[in-house]
């Protein structure tokens, strides 16, 4: 059974108070925050069982590879892909993308091709493509959401044409909360021969993964937000894509021989890892993921699932309100401006000073920002330690900015 009192003992930040209220995280869309497990983790690695990987043949060494390596199949267990060969370890979505965009598509697109972009993706999943565009004229060919912040995904597949050579699109929008339906695209621009990127950073926190059943090519996910460490995450990289892929960062460890006229690559995943890695973050990345798992994704949705619905009844209820995005099945991510009044940051500071925490402003969202005629919102982003009683708090902290600004 998911006890969420349990759980909640489980982060000590959590019992803390901010500004003399007991604290309400809900800014998990930016990042959450770290269980005991993780904490101790982190500690023992740098405590007693420190030192660089894949170099030494010191038993030192041999330990932190040996619980280093083993994040490979933590992490490929958590997305079910096929091989832990397929995931490349970083530091999260944003060195994913970049790795993509300067390894994969750089060498093979030429003025003119297309990649197709959905209006709601992070800066994450649009900058690297601006690169492109700067430095090699490839075309963005943007896709817009409805009015309730659902994307069409046949609007997507519409989107692909003769030059297109890449569909980039996000799982979960970080400020509507809107889930997309990746699998159908990713099979209509199979159908086409064109590759799929999906940003995985928001969706891997909420929901159950299978690589082997989405059949992206690209798919990202980012530590911090897993509950685990900053600086740590990965990229799924189907086999087929890997091979067609090169380094994106030279250095240690990436190579297999190097001499002064000479430089050959380790095979993949190593070949995209170069340097010392994030050693001590993977590690406690692993162990966040373990957690996810016992607790269990579909438990760990169902009670967000629950959270979400609790809120869209509460939040209607202010008729002052401006809930952005209203799609089905949406995540518990709700983004919102109030009447006539306050700009986001003032309502945040209000929250803030009743122990609330959201985000405030374009949450690297700027073309979906442009698209809602929006500059700013304020975001309340759940995770699986919310409560019902959290959102009260939350409801009772927007009705005094109502009484504050309107
Ligand atoms: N991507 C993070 C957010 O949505 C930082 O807040």
């Amino acid at each position: 059974m998911y006890d969420v009192e349990t759980i909640r003992k489980d982060f000590p930040i959590l019992s803390r108070e901010v500004n003399g209220a007991p604290l309400v995280y809900f800014d998990n869309g930016a990042s959450a925050q770290k269980p005991h497990a993780v904490i101790n983790a982190v500690t023992q690695a740098y405590s007693m069982e420190y030192a660089n990987v894949h170099r030494g043949l010191h038993f030192l060494s041999n330990l932190a590879t040996e619980k280093y390596e083993a994040v490979r199949g933590t992490i490929a267990r958590f997305l079910n892909a096929a091989s832990e060969d397929e995931i490349v370890m970083n530091t999260g979505t944003t060195e994913g993308i970049n790795m993509v965009s300067y390894g994969w598509a750089a060498p093979r697109m030429q003025a003119g091709d297309e990649i197709v972009l959905s209006v709601m993706e992070h800066h994450a999943n649009i900058v690297p493509w601006h690169f492109l565009r700067e430095r090699q004229g490839v075309v963005l060919k943007w896709v817009d959401t409805d009015a309730t912040g659902w994307l069409d995904p046949q609007k997507v597949i519409d989107a692909i044409g003769p030059k297109t050579k890449l569909v980039a699109v996000t799982h979960l929008s970080n400020v509507l909360g809107t889930v997309v339906d990746v699998k159908t695209i990713v099979e209509a621009a199979h159908e086409k021969g064109v590759p799929v990127l999906v940003d995985g950073s928001q969706a891997a926190v909420h929901m159950p993964l299978d690589m082997q059943d989405l059949g992206a090519d690209f798919y990202t996910i980012t530590g911090h937000k897993l509950y685990g460490p900053s600086g740590s995450g990965a990229i799924y990289v189907k086999k087929e894509r890997l091979a067609e892929m090169r380094p994106f960062m030279g250095g240690g460890d990436m190579i297999r021989e190097v001499s002064k006229d000479a430089v050959s690559w380790a095979d993949p995943p190593m070949k995209f890892e170069a340097g010392t890695p994030g050693i001590v973050s993977m590690i406690g990345l692993g162990v966040a993921l373990d957690y996810m798992m016992a607790l269990g994704m579909e438990n760990i949705a169902a009670h967000e699932a629950a959270l979400r619905d609790y809120a869209v009844v509460k939040l209607a209820g202010l008729n002052w309100l401006n809930l952005q995005g209203t799609a089905p099945d949406k995540a518990a991510i709700f983004s919102f401006t109030l009447e006539g009044a306050a700009h986001a940051h003032d309502i945040s500071t209000v929250l803030d000073k009743k122990g609330v925490a959201v985000r405030a402003g374009h949450h690297c969202a700027g073309p979906l920002m442009d698209h809602l005629g929006l500059t700013a919102t304020c975001r309340a982003s759940l995770g699986l330690y919310n409560t019902t009683q959290e959102i009260d708090v939350l409801v009772d902290a927007l009705e005094l900015c109502h009484e504050l600004f309107a």
